[in-house]
């Protein structure tokens, strides 16, 4: 078989879903995407963009990221960190951050997913055991795959199942020649709910683990000054590897990772992906630089977020619609039906001028879907009542797929 031969066959099975480019992916945006946005001739409220704290389109963040494009051009520095693709700025952001996070040091990458992806495979060798939840974003996923090590999954947020894989994990294990490391999401994206830090950091002292976490959902979001997840269940010291990107609270691109000085100092030297490909560029880094010291001086975007967040999750909860065991600004609708039942709620909401998206296996469970909303910032009580109006109709109209007490709770095995 060759490869246009094989790639059909792949096609044929992907044929529903390419049949459906441009309403469902790969929409052709053509406007300013907020809270409310323009597609195709109507007006729609928006509720999938990860932009928690509504810095995307702040007006100081996007002057110095247009200050800097006009004098130096939209991508420099035009090179890797190592060599000439280090600035003022970049250094700058990094002490902006470990600041912030009260860490010993940190270190940009260009892009979360490829950063991500390498810093573990930097940290771990052959040596090395990793524990993963099976939850863990792809970034965190790939990671792990190009680990040569030992590897063993754990059951998302299932603490006694972690605990059992790390008793498999010291067995045959040699701690004077590696570590055992354990790798989970702070906030896991789809369904909205945090890892259990607090009954993880216990388990460290019994069996001497270090922890790498995720934080890009709650990064800016959690925490009484919005350091993310190990903030929120006061376990700060005990994280040694803090990571998240930019995409999501920040509105931006590229993304960190903070530690203690030894393991940033060795990972500028060792993350593939940040040595062989350019860093992070100027405007970007300036318009985070910028986002932070904003994000500082008013801790009201999140209080707003929070409320907003409240509003619309108690809204849907007293129209007995399932959104699963949230916690955090993430809204999993879930739908209590196949693809096809949540893919009529999906384009009803669209043609009632809702926007999010849905979310099918496999980046859920098997024979499950979602319809993924996210609350920000932005949104305001105008734009929450008016999309709990759509649902209490399409409540009225599909009543089985949307019912929080009729569902199936197997959907939940992965909670
Ligand atoms: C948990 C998590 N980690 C990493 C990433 C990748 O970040 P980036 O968009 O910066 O590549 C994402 C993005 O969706 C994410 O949700």
């Amino acid at each position: 078989m060759r490869l246009l031969q094989k790639l059909e066959q792949k096609n044929t099975v992907l044929q529903k879903y390419i049949d459906y480019r441009g309403s469902l992916h790969h929409l052709e945006l053509k406007g300013k995407v907020s809270n409310r946005m323009i597609f195709e001739g109507k007006e729609y409220i928006v509720w999938c963009l990860n932009d928690y704290l509504g810095l995307m389109h702040h007006s100081e963040s996007i002057t110095a990221a247009a200050q800097a494009t006009s004098e130096f051009g939209p991508s420099y520095p035009h090179s890797v960190r190592l060599t000439i693709g280090h600035t003022e700025a970049h250094n700058y952001l990094e002490t902006q951050l470990s600041n912030f996070m009260g860490t010993e040091d940190s270190m940009l990458v260009n892009l979360g997913y490829q950063g991500f992806m390498s810093i573990i495979d930097a940290l771990t060798d052959r040596h090395d055991t990793i524990v993963y939840d099976q939850k863990c974003h792809a970034c965190l996923m790939d990671g792990v795959r190009l680990h040569n090590g030992r590897k063993f999954a754990f059951k998302h947020n299932d603490i006694n199942h972690l605990e059992t894989q790390l008793q498999r994990a010291q067995k045959n294990h040699r701690p004077e020649s590696g570590m055992i490391i354990v790798i989970v999401d702070g906030l896991y994206s789809m369904h909205g709910e945090l890892a259990k830090l607090d009954e993880i950091v216990r388990l460290k002292k019994q069996y001497n683990f270090s922890l790498f976490v995720d934080d890009s959902h709650a990064f800016g979001v959690f925490g009484q000054n919005g350091k993310g997840s190990p903030e929120h269940f006061d376990v700060e010291e005990e994280i040694d590897v803090y990571v998240s990107t930019f995409t999501k609270s920040f509105g931006n691109l590229g993304g960190f990772v903070t530690a203690k000085k030894p393991i940033i100092d060795y990972l500028r030297f060792a993350t593939r992906s940040q040595i062989f490909s350019r860093s992070m560029p100027l405007p970007m880094v300036l318009s985070v630089s910028k986002n932070l010291e904003i994000f500082l001086r008013e801790p009201q975007r999140r209080q707003k977020l929070w409320e907003n967040t409240i509003r619309f999750q108690e809204g849907l909860r007293s129209l007995d619609i399932n959104i699963g065991l949230t916690q955090s600004p993430i809204v999993p609708i879930q739908i209590n039906g196949s693809h096809q039942d949540g893919l009529k709620v999906f384009f009803d909401l669209r043609a009632m001028g809702i926007f999010s998206y849905i979310v099918a296996y496999p980046v859920v469970e098997k024979n499950t879907c979602l319809i993924r909303m996210v609350c920000t910032h932005n949104h305001t009580q105008q734009d929450i009542d008016e999309t709990l109006s759509v649902f209490k109709t399409l409540k009225e109209r599909y009543p089985r797929s949307l019912s929080a007490s009729q569902i199936d709770q197997s959907v939940h095995k992965g909670f």
